[in-house]
């Protein structure tokens, strides 16, 4: 699966990476095609970018496949998503389970078809013991939705207001177990959070690039994990740098 050696510093590859792969419809429109055709050369584009997270030696990778307010396109794009997730899942998964993904789903299952709900439902039942890569899907994903889910669900469980902590909503969220995400990747230059994951990225560093999302080469991909190498990242603190000048006068 290696085609060539990792030179990043270990210590500063990202646990968890999230992408946001926008431009499908704009890469198609650019080339005179239909949008569909811009989700097919995405999810080509996706199958290199996972076999890439492998490689660089990341543990967790989230992508948003599709949004709670994705059903407001036109039906026939619906359509196509979720025969594209209906493939991936057909065509991938054996390759998938063969190089040690597991597949998680993060999202609502109930308005999709109860077939595809059950593909899915095996595909993470058939990777769960994987270890290599913990592929997220996000697909009918809302960041507002999850949360609103969790409060319900903390609320039914009749937990008293002053045990509700940070890590304990952690714990209700489908990100449960899932370290938060390092560095989210958005392409094709917008400049939005589109409810994306929006308690985990609380500290998230972003690469934003103009770059359409079936462009979005390992070469790309690297040049993302160099920039984040090199973010001081202070959580609201001070840099390390920073406190010892202070420390040493
Ligand atoms: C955003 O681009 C992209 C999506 C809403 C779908 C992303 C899906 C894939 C890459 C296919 C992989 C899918 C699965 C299920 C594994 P856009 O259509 O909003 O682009 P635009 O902003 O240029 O119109």
């Amino acid at each position: 699966m290696t085609d060539q050696p990792v030179a990043l510093p270990l210590e500063k590859i990202p646990q968890h990476v999230a992408i946001i792969m926008d431009g499908n419809g704009r890469w198609a429109l650019s080339r005179g095609l239909p949008r569909l055709a811009g989700h097919k050369a995405g999810t080509e584009n996706l199958r290199r970018v996972i076999r890439s997270t492998v490689e660089f030696g990341i543990p967790y990778l989230t992508i948003y496949a599709f949004s709670t307010e994705n059903w407001g396109r036109p039906p026939e794009e619906v359509q196509g998503l979720m025969r594209i997730l209906e493939d991936v899942i057909d065509r991938e998964l054996s390759e998938l389970d063969k190089e040690g993904v597991q597949l998680r789903h993060i999202g609502r299952l109930e308005r999709l078809a109860p077939s595809l709900q059950e593909k899915v439902l095996d595909a993470v039942d058939m990777t769960k013991h994987n270890t290599r890569l913990t592929l997220n899907i996000a697909f009918n994903y809302g960041g507002r939705d999850e949360i609103v889910q969790a409060i319900q669900r903390i609320i039914r469980d009749g937990v008293p207001a002053e045990d509700v902590s940070d890590e304990m909503v952690g714990r209700y969220l489908y990100t449960a177990g899932v370290p938060d995400p390092d560095l989210i990747i958005r392409t094709s230059g917008e400049l939005r959070v589109s409810n994306f994951l929006i308690w985990q990225a609380a500290y998230s560093e972003w690469y934003i690039t103009p770059t359409y999302w079936p462009d979005f080469d390992k070469e790309e991909y690297r040049r993302a994990l160099e920039t984040f190498a090199q973010r001081d990242r202070r959580f609201g603190g001070i840099s390390e740098a920073v406190a010892n000048r202070a420390r040493n006068g």
